[in-house]
């Protein structure tokens, strides 16, 4: 059986982009129906970010998505960057005159606007199959799918976003021609992520160059550790025993009078590397935000920012667009962007390619790594630029009022 239905707004995908969207949207008043491949139980535990801006607390805070984040979230100051056996602090803090950055899961942040959109009734439909989007250009675009009980839903929309990560259908069913640049980038290495019941070693996350590859730690509670080490690129995860991992981090991270605290391995997964942008990220009405139009190696922490980034601007320019008839917004929502896209691929392009080590690498790359890595830790200028970025990029403006124009909102379009 089939039931046409209507919506303002159709969202592709309950990652981080699609429900915080529907959230945001809810609060300047448009509809959103938002559909979502996998379960709810699946969403709220699969591991991935957890190293947030100060821009994305500060936004998430000011929309009532803060309580929890308050209560729990870890605030740090800054970061260590290990090379050469030497461990430094960089205060990002100090460096950029109070900005600072927040360890809290995606999968925490994940549960939170679910618990909030289903407290306002609108949870999104989980488990849905043969999602499909056409008449992309036409001023009513189509969402269809199939619920978990079988019935298949057309839904007519005024824009559909697609928000349905790197490897959803929105992005692929732009016609030939609609994307002028996939611009992309494969790095020969993975991260081999692990989440531990081993309380972490480190007051803050350390991100270490050593010439057996890469490594991370960081953190999830103070009894959770998360951490990770660079593999090789198609790496099999049955290489790697609980057995191998430890000694292997405790050999990257070595320092004298330090030691790694283990632990039981609660969970393990391979995360291939990749830069990728799609652009422009709209095509008539179909927008797309987070993954689906942009991803970078996680080195940077970039990739659940870049997604609350977009849909912050996104949402404000459907609401100008639906409830007001203004499409100043959405006219410049790609170029809008795309700005901090290409700003966040370079930040995580330079620090991947600053800290792993790559199959052929030669003497020569390995002395500009040290180099840079010197420079960092010695130039109080080289040392802003990083935290700087590191820590957002510009603040987040969300406001659903009519009263700002788009200069004031969003300084770079105007
Ligand atoms: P996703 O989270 O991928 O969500 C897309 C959703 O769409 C999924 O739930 C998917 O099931 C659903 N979907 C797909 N196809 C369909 C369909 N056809 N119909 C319906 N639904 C569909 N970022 C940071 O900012 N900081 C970090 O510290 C950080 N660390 C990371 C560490 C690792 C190991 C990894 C893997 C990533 C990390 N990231 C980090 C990146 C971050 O996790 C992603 O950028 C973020 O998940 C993007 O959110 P999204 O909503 O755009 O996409
Ligand atoms: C985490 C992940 C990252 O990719 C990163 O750069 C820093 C921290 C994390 O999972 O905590």
């Amino acid at each position: 059986m089939t039931v046409h239905e209507r919506t303002q707004v159709g969202i592709v995908g309950a990652g981080p982009a699609g429900l915080l969207l529907s959230h945001l949207l809810s609060l300047g008043g448009v509809d959103s129906v938002c559909v979502e491949t996998r379960s709810r139980a699946y969403c709220e535990s699969r591991q991935r970010a957890g190293m947030l801006e100060s821009t994305t607390v500060e936004l998430l805070r000011a929309v009532g998505l803060g309580d929890r984040l308050d209560a729990e979230g870890l605030e740090h100051d800054g970061i260590y960057l290990q090379f050469d056996g030497e461990r430094h602090h960089m205060n990002f803090r100090e460096l950029t005159g109070g900005r600072w950055i927040t360890i809290y899961a995606q999968t925490e942040i994940v549960k939170d606007i679910i618990a909030a959109r289903t407290a306002a009734g609108a949870a999104p439909q989980f488990e849905v199959s043969n999602t499909a989007v056409s008449a992309l250009d036409t001023a009513r675009p189509v969402l269809s799918y199939t619920d978990a009980r079988g019935m298949r839903h057309v839904v007519t929309c005024d824009v559909i976003a697609g928000c349905d990560g790197f490897h959803g259908i929105t992005r692929r069913s732009i016609p030939g021609g609609g994307l002028t640049m996939l611009a992309e980038r494969s790095y020969p290495y993975a991260w081999l992520g692990i989440l531990a019941a081993a309380p972490p070693s480190t007051d803050e996350v350390i991100y270490c160059r050593h010439d057996n590859g890469f490594a991370l730690h960081s953190m999830r509670t103070p009894e959770i550790g998360r951490l990770y080490l660079q593999v090789p690129a198609d790496e099999d995860i049955s290489r790697w025993p609980d057995e191998r991992i430890w000694p292997e981090l405790a050999t990257r991270f070595a320092l004298p009078g330090w030691s790694l605290t283990s632990g039981p391995v609660l969970q393990k997964s391979i995360t291939p590397m990749r830069s990728f942008v799609a652009a422009p990220m709209r095509f008539g009405n179909l927008f797309l935000a987070g993954d689906a139009a942009h991803i970078v190696p996680p080195t940077g922490a970039k990739g659940l920012n870049l997604a609350v980034a977009d849909v912050t601007a996104l949402a404000t320019a459907l609401i100008r667009l639906i409830r007001d008839g203004d499409a100043e917004l959405t006219a410049a929502y790609s170029d809008h962007c795309l700005e901090r896209v290409w700003r966040s691929t370079h930040l995580s392009w330079w620090m991947t390619s600053m800290l792993h080590i790559a199959p052929d690498q030669d003497q020569f790359e390995s002395e500009l790594q040290l180099a840079q890595l010197r420079h960092l830790v010695s130039s109080r200028t080289a040392a802003a630029s990083l935290a700087e970025t590191y820590t957002g990029y510009r603040p987040l403006r969300f406001d659903p009022s009519t009263r700002l124009d788009a200069a004031r909102l969003w300084p770079s379009v105007a």
